[in-house]
């Protein structure tokens, strides 16, 4: 029985924007910092009517920026969700930060506002790479914070991005060792993705820089995973590697299709409520939202009961990302009937022959050559 409940908050504010980045994420010359936090308090009494009875396992402060935001901000929610809600002893407080050198002089600010685990977008071990990413962090800058996390924080994490264009399998063994020297018990690595809008999309199409095909992709993948797997981090979701004991526990309430609130600008939540779960999403433009929030309006409208099918795709699109899959005990409780009733038996028996899935007496998941195609699975297994 899944019993986790997460809180996410998003701070939709970056220096700048990040050519690849596709996220929530703006740049405004000012912030009325007062005025944000009134409005996500304001938000967190909105959706405190949906989960009264509910224990907070996790927040995690997402963006965006959060390590732009004032300490004081998260300080004063973190307080208030211990007002409002009852809170797990081992909670799990995360915040997303950038490692330019003025945000990891805060954490000290914001492990006494009550934050315990820090996620770092280091993003690349490689100065050269750093500027082509658009990053405005140095590497040297990244040591630094990684150093003050490790003294400031219970858990740290820090991302990289790589199949970079031009990276070479041997470039990215060592970078990544080089990684694993620092000494973390949870990494998350992505593959470079050229998201549809952004600088990046045009860039690419232009023919500026070229990606590597799927088949190096999965070259990438899979040595990624094996050293990893050598190193004792192995990946527990299809980006995400961790000791065991280490998983992002918000990002495993994600994962386990758990219940979860988000607030501010753009941010999803999913709550049963009546026998249905149901789904919040907030607008995404941060000054609409603002004035959602001041004018009290269209806060809780869009609450919308998910249909048994979108509802089927959300919980094995989320599920089968981890590398335990899902449980089919999980399947019952959630739907009242064997996996087999809501998947297609053919779709089943065909991914299992092509060594994708494998279901065994208590589990349904992909191997490692079904994770690397895990969107084309979905696809085929719902459309
Ligand atoms: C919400 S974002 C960023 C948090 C923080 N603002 C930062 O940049 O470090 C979370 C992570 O998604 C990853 N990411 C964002 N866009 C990506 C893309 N197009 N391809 C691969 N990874 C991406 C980055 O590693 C990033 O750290
Ligand atoms: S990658 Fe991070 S810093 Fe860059 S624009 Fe996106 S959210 Fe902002």
């Amino acid at each position: 029985m899944h019993t986790s409940f997460g809180i996410y908050i998003h701070w939709p504010f970056c220096v700048s924007k990040c050519p690849y980045c596709d996220f929530n994420s703006h740049v405004r010359e000012a912030i009325d910092v007062d005025l944000w936090q009134k409005s996500l308090l304001a938000d967190l009494h909105n959706i405190h009517k949906f989960s009264k009875d509910k224990v907070v396992t996790s927040v995690f402060f997402g963006g965006g920026t959060p390590s732009l935001m004032p300490p004081k901000i998260a300080e004063a929610l973190i307080n208030e969700i211990h007002k409002l809600w009852q809170v797990d002893p081992q909670i799990e407080i995360t915040l997303e930060a950038n490692p330019n050198s003025v945000e990891s002089q805060k954490f000290s600010d914001f492990s006494k506002a009550g934050i315990n685990r820090v996620s770092i977008g280091v993003q690349s071990l490689r100065q050269k790479d750093l500027d082509f990413l658009g990053r405005k962090h140095s590497v040297t800058e990244a040591y630094k914070a990684i150093d003050i996390a490790g003294k400031e924080f219970n858990r740290f994490s820090f991302d990289l991005i790589y199949t970079r264009p031009n990276q070479t399998l041997q470039e990215w063994e060592s970078e990544l060792t080089e990684a694993l020297a620092i000494g973390t018990s949870h990494l998350s690595l992505y593959q470079l993705t050229i998201e549809q809008g952004t600088p990046f999309n045009l860039a690419y199409h232009r023919g500026d820089f070229s990606m590597p095909d799927n088949d190096k992709s999965a070259d990438f993948y899979e040595l990624t995973n094996k050293i990893m797997q050598d190193r004792g981090i192995p990946a527990y979701e299809v980006s995400n590697y961790a000791r065991p004991g280490q998983e992002c526990r918000h990002n495993l309430t994600y994962w386990h299709y758990d219940d979860y609130l988000g607030i501010g600008p753009g941010a999803h939540s999913r709550i049963s409520l009546d026998g249905h779960k149901h789904a919040l999403r907030r607008h995404r433009s941060p000054e609409l939202w603002l004035q959602h929030i001041r004018d009290n309006d269209k806060i809780l409208e869009n609450l919308k009961i998910i249909d048994p099918t979108l509802k089927a795709e959300e919980f094995f699109m989320m599920g089968l990302r981890l590398t335990k899959g899902i449980t089919l005990d999980r399947v019952q409780q959630e739907f009242d009937k064997p996996v087999h009733d809501i998947l297609k038996t053919t779709k089943i028996d065909a991914l299992i022959q092509e060594g994708l899935m494998i279901i065994d007496d208590t589990s349904i998941y992909l191997t490692p050559a079904g994770l690397i195609r895990l969107n084309k699975i979905l696809q085929f297994l719902f459309y």
